[in-house]
């Protein structure tokens, strides 16, 4: 199977009677999900979207990437938190951290994910004197972070090619009628993608807001939305053997035994961005109303040299989902070494993937010594099938997850309180009252 959660390191912390005892909940959340009872079902668009995606689109959002490979030396990408992670994170997980330098062709960029003037200057120096398009992705079309990068890079386009070559180069995903974005991509002409109405950003991985770069990069998207078809086959269907239910389940019993922290972790590098995606889906999704898992993350055995310690016997309030990568994307065959200078012999004549797994396991016997729970998700390999299959059952993982934890998994509206003051402290128009009370704050 392409993911299965595996929980043969769980005994000494969780009971076979107690899946079952949460079992009558976890079919509650099934059928609120299902029937669109719950908090929140205004936005379950992903549920069925591998299979009910508009394939129209998906034909143009295949079409505009190659033009893009085929036109452009540099695909620039602005866009933040649901607009940008999972994007990130496909492209890294299948092709690796160092694609760009790798390999020939189109070079993808990210920007727009922070106010850093350093991080948008190194982006403007990337683009500078090569043919470069621009793929905006903001689902309201004002998130400030994308907007700002997006009317700098604009510009530099503009400057380069002309207005009419630039408005050929700018692709806008955005709301499918409203919104300033919209309604500035209609007024040019430049092609657009829609972010569903009913996909919340972290959910929107694939619909165009993922599609679109993933596709630019290289990536085989029919492949993608494959694997996460797949798993919505599998993890739609209430069973106690549903593995995304079953982690939900695993999620909430520790919850309630004290843990406040779960730590994703992998030890594949390239995972390092889909962590952060899995940070904002569990994230922005249960913490609310006082309530949820802190999710952190880790690349191990990197990590194990900076938070080692701390896991193995720090605070016991956490425990950890290690995503077990079964066959990395290459291996790397150790040879003996005469002389034995460096006393590493004792790993040669092996590949390095077997001294990878051994570390984890190793880890996962300490850890579990050192009484923190060990989750594993075992995934084949990080195919653009499997990443597929992968997020899919993150997401039911995540609805179940929430609704055990009686919270709405569906907003965010915790997000809103540093941008009203970020506002009010820039002078934007309409926020007055709140500038002054805030500077005295700061004084
Ligand atoms: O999950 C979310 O809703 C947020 O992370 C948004 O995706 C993020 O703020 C970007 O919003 P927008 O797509 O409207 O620019």
């Amino acid at each position: 199977m392409s993911v299965s959660f595996n929980t043969k390191h769980l005994t000494p912390f969780i009971r076979d009677d107690e899946f079952a005892a949460i079992y009558p909940q976890v079919a509650a959340a099934h059928e609120q999900l299902e029937a669109k009872t719950g908090p929140g079902n205004d936005f379950l668009g992903w549920m069925y979207l591998p299979r009910d995606y508009d394939k129209e689109e998906f034909a143009r959002i295949q079409a505009a990437a190659e033009k893009i490979r085929s036109d452009s030396d540099v695909l620039v990408v602005a866009g933040i938190g649901g607009s940008y992670l999972g994007a990130r994170a496909v492209v890294e997980a299948v092709k690796g951290v160092y694609h760009n330098e790798l390999e020939e062709g189109l070079k993808v960029y990210f920007c727009g994910n922070s106010i850093s003037p350093t991080a948008l200057n190194d982006i403007i120096a990337l683009c500078k004197g090569k043919r470069f398009s621009i793929n905006v992705i903001s689902k309201s079309g004002t998130t400030t972070e994308t907007s700002l990068a997006f009317r700098v890079l604009r510009k530099l386009l503009e400057e380069e090619v002309g207005v009419e070559e630039a408005n050929k180069r700018i692709y806008a995903t955005t709301d499918r009628a409203r919104g300033t974005l919209k309604q500035l991509a209609d007024s040019q002409g430049w092609p657009t993608f829609v972010v569903p109405d009913d996909v919340g950003g972290r959910y929107s991985v694939l619909s165009a807001v993922g599609l679109l770069p993933i596709a630019a990069a290289g990536i085989d998207i029919a492949e993608l939305m494959q694997g996460a078809a797949d798993a919505m086959e599998r993890f739609s269907v209430l069973s106690p053997d549903n593995d995304a239910y079953k982690y939900a389940a695993a999620r909430n019993i520790l919850y309630r035994k004290g843990k406040q922290i779960e730590i994703l972790e992998s030890y594949e590098p390239n995972f390092a961005l889909m962590n952060e995606w899995y940070k904002q889906l569990f994230g922005e999704s249960e913490g609310k109303d006082n309530k949820g898992l802190f999710p952190a993350s880790c690349i191990f055995s990197t990590d194990l040299h900076s938070m080692g310690q701390f896991i193995q016997e720090g605070s016991r309030n956490m425990f950890e989902t290690i995503v077990n990568v079964k066959t990395p994307a290459q291996d790397l065959y150790i040879e003996e070494l005469e002389g034995n200078f460096d006393g590493l012999n004792f790993l040669a004549n092996q590949n390095m993937s077997v001294v990878n797994r051994k570390a984890m396991e190793g880890t996962i016997l300490a850890h579990t010594d050192g009484g923190v729970p060990q989750l594993l998700i075992d995934v084949d390999d990080l195919s653009a099938y499997n990443v597929g299959y992968l997020i899919y059952f993150f997401w039911r993982a995540c609805a179940c997850s929430g609704y055990l934890l009686g919270v709405n998994p569906f907003n965010q509206p915790g997000v809103e309180s540093y941008k009203k003051n970020m506002f009010a402290l820039l002078g934007k128009p309409g926020y007055e009252s709140l500038t002054a009370e805030l500077e005295a704050k700061l004084k």
